[in-house]
């Protein structure tokens, strides 16, 4: 508990015997003194609504911008401990899934709870695979773009435009139609972002093979030319399934907040799908790994990285990849996709960059300003260098961030929309602006 918050209500040991599950609340302004219920180390806001000075007063609301102490939500699908450094989905560590699982076998864990059997792992692989194709009108929508247009623009509206291809998505309390738009889904993200790779190169598209895994696939609709059959780089193949298996899921951040609080309205899974994308989209979550590379390029060589580090303090930049509003410890997620980098670079050699972004960290992890903050590299700071080195232009880094991260954000909607305590969306707000006033006629304004 925090110390300073146990002060007003005063901070001694409660005798043994005595306790109870609730908090004791005193109100200085009256001197009224209330019990409010404790449940799993929380309260409910709306127990604080009984506060009042007046009897007609509204009543006391929490008030927690950034939600930065505020559950949303029950959920068992993702834990972590920030403090700790730890991260399970489902109750397995990240350290193991990324060591022994594959990422559409992680998918179907996050998804359904439990790991498959292998014969649930051969429906699911099936039903994924089969449901790669998109309708052609959808080509035709992507040649509107154009050739410069950023590929996570290109994907937001797409998945978007998915819906209007699905009508039967909006059936979302029908377990049969969540099912199939989850195969959908999980099974065309790389069908869309590879295309719009495509047309940027303006490369004819790569119909899916299905005679590939799902991250081979995804580099042969990415990667083949003139190929009668594509095939992935077995080490390229496999560093690409670590990187989704660590992006699966990571509770409620940004984005899953997105998909949480735009489904609660009960629309299809496709249009929330695409404003979960958006929120992905911008440099403090997803975007971040895009502006990471960008960063190790305007520092251009080690011995710029402690003038780039003074600026960082100076508060004129954020060093790009680093912090997070949960690990205060290294990110479990950084450690793995470290050593997966230097395994791309010994099949495609190493990335100049990374000298630029080793001499961050080090500088970083012993300077007191990240130390007192507790500033660590977050999943983004060395995924960049990854797909630099596979051949990904930087556009593409938020888009290999949202294609696994699909089945995190379609088991949170549906962890939500199976949750009889939630309802739309709706935060509160204090109210800091004018009280009533008169309207002024225009030529009385001055
Ligand atoms: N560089 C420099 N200073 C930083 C950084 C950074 N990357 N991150 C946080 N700080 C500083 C803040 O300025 C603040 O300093 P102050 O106390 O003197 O004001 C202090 O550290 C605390 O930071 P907050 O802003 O309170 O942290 P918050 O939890 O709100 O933000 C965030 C977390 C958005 C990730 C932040 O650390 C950041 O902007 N990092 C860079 C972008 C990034 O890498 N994002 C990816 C996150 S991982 C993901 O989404 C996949």
């Amino acid at each position: 508990m925090n110390p300073t918050k146990s002060a007003s209500v005063g901070n001694s040991e409660t005798p043994a015997g005595a306790r109870r599950d609730t908090l004791s609340i005193v109100d200085n302004r009256t001197g009224r003194q209330y019990e409010i219920p404790v449940k799993n180390d929380t309260i409910r806001p709306i127990d604080l609504r009984q506060i009042k000075v007046h009897e007609s007063d509204f009543g006391m609301m929490s008030y927690d911008p950034a939600f930065a102490n505020t559950a949303s939500c029950a959920s068992k699908i993702t834990y972590i401990d920030g403090d700790k450094g730890i991260l399970r989905y489902r109750g397995y560590s990240i350290e193991e899934l990324a060591e022994k699982s594959s990422y559409p076998e992680t998918a179907y864990l996050i998804l359904h709870g439990e790991l498959p059997t292998s014969e649930q792992l051969k429906e699911w692989n099936y039903h994924i695979t089969h449901h790669t194709f998109i309708h052609e009108s959808i080509k035709k929508f992507l040649d509107g773009f154009h050739y410069d247009a950023h590929p996570m623009g290109m994907l937001i509206s797409t998945i978007a435009a998915l819906s209007t291809f699905y009508p039967d998505a909006k059936d979302i309390f029908n377990p049969d139609s969540r099912r199939k738009q989850t195969y959908r889904l999980i099974g065309k993200m790389p069908t869309v972002a590879a295309f719009a790779y495509r047309h940027c190169l303006g490369m004819p598209f790569v119909y899916p093979d299905n005679d590939l895994s799902y991250c081979g696939n995804f580099l042969n609709m990415l990667f083949r030319t003139t190929e009668l059959q594509y095939r992935p780089n077995p080490t390229l193949e496999r560093a690409l399934d670590v990187l989704f298996i660590l992006h699966a899921d990571h509770e409620q951040n940004c984005s899953s907040t997105a998909m949480r609080g735009v489904g609660s309205s009960h629309v299809d899974p496709y249009s929330a799908t695409a404003a979960a994308t958006a929120a992905l989209y911008g440099p403090l979550h997803g975007g971040a790994n895009e502006a990471v590379l960008r960063m190790l390029v305007e520092i251009g060589s080690v011995n710029n990285v402690p003038a780039y580090v003074k600026s960082v303090k100076a508060g004129e930049k954020l060093l790009m990849g680093f912090g997070h509003r949960v690990y205060k410890n290294y990110d479990p997620r950084a450690k793995i996709v470290k050593r997966v980098a230097y395994e791309v670079f010994d099949v495609m050699g190493r990335n100049p960059l990374i000298d630029i972004a080793l001499e961050c960290e080090r500088i970083a992890l012993e300077d007191e300003y990240f130390v007192s903050r507790r500033l660590y590299p977050n999943v983004d700071f060395y995924t960049g260098l990854i797909y630099q080195s596979m051949g990904f232009p930087v556009t593409m880094f938020p888009v290999l961030f949202a294609i696994p991260r699909t089945s995190g954000w379609i088991a949170q909607w549906q962890e939500m929309l199976l949750d009889h305590e939630q309802k739309i969306s709706r935060p509160r707000q204090v109210y800091l602006g004018y009280d009533l006033r008169s309207y002024v006629p225009l030529d009385h304004r001055s």
